[in-house]
């Protein structure tokens, strides 16, 4: 079967210990009356692009997502959920190990990443990261940090005060060639592996380059319980 070798990468393997003690992870919270990890499916649902969206839950969740999405969105009929791994990276290993299993893994494919609980990404976002991750390889989307941004290595006095234009905040999608991502995560240590929260982290630190998308300042990350109520408002926009 012909396919676009384009897939969409849904990470939701976390369990949201930020959020506080809810009885679910954060991505099966509501928002506007609809668990957030449906809002964020049905922004990948809606690009035709997609040959397949892979939905990474904890195991003991995955039954639980099965059911959200045959509940809100059953006419999705390209929409997976496996298990995801014990780290955010390792989530997106389990995609490129799915993807091979399927006999769907070469050298164009591309996986475009993107955190369950951003349910606000843009068509327009998508877009450009599947275009930009054909072109270039790889992506990721930022905005331009609108404070200053402070470094400080002990945690105490300030070490460096970067200069604000040449700094950005990382959102996600992050997109990638899969097998390539794949090989440069490999060779880690598994010192650097704990230390490389950051996906584009692994190609910068190999000197490889990663080219920028625009994000939006609506493109949250629902992190804490103000994030929830911030993402309410968002809604009635
Ligand atoms: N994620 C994942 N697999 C992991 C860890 C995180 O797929 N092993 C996903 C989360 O589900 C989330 C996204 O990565 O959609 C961003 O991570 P974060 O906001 O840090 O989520 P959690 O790890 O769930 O939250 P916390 O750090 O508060 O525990």
């Amino acid at each position: 079967m012909e396919g676009s070798n384009v897939f969409g990468v849904v990470l939701a393997g976390g369990i949201g210990t930020r959020m506080g003690n809810v009885e679910k992870p954060k991505q099966f919270m509501e928002i506007g009356g609809k668990p957030i990890i449906i809002h964020t499916i049905e922004k990948f649902v809606m690009n035709p692009e997609f040959e397949k969206i892979l939905v990474l839950s904890p195991k003991q969740w995955i039954k639980h997502t099965e059911d959200l999405i045959r509940k809100y969105i059953p006419q999705a009929a390209n929409v997976v959920v496996i298990s995801g791994g014990s780290t955010r990276n390792e989530t997106i290993m389990n995609s490129i190990s799915y993807i091979e299993e399927q006999g769907r893994l070469n050298e164009d494919t591309i996986i475009v990443t993107h955190d369950s609980v951003r349910p606000f990404v843009t068509h327009r976002i998508l877009e450009e990261n599947i275009r930009f991750a054909k072109e270039f390889g790889a992506c990721d989307t930022v905005i331009p940090a609108t404070d200053t941004i402070v470094e400080s290595k002990d945690n105490t006095m300030i070490s460096q005060i970067p200069d604000r234009k040449t700094m950005y905040q990382g959102q996600t999608p992050q997109s990638f060639k899969a097998m390539h991502l794949r090989e440069l995560y490999n060779g880690l240590t598994d010192e650097e592996k704990t230390i490389l929260t950051d996906a584009c982290k692994i190609l910068v630190i190999k000197g490889e380059k990663v080219h920028l998308v625009e994000g939006e300042e609506s493109n949250i990350k629902i992190t804490y319980p103000y994030d929830l109520r911030v993402a309410e408002s968002l809604l009635q926009e």
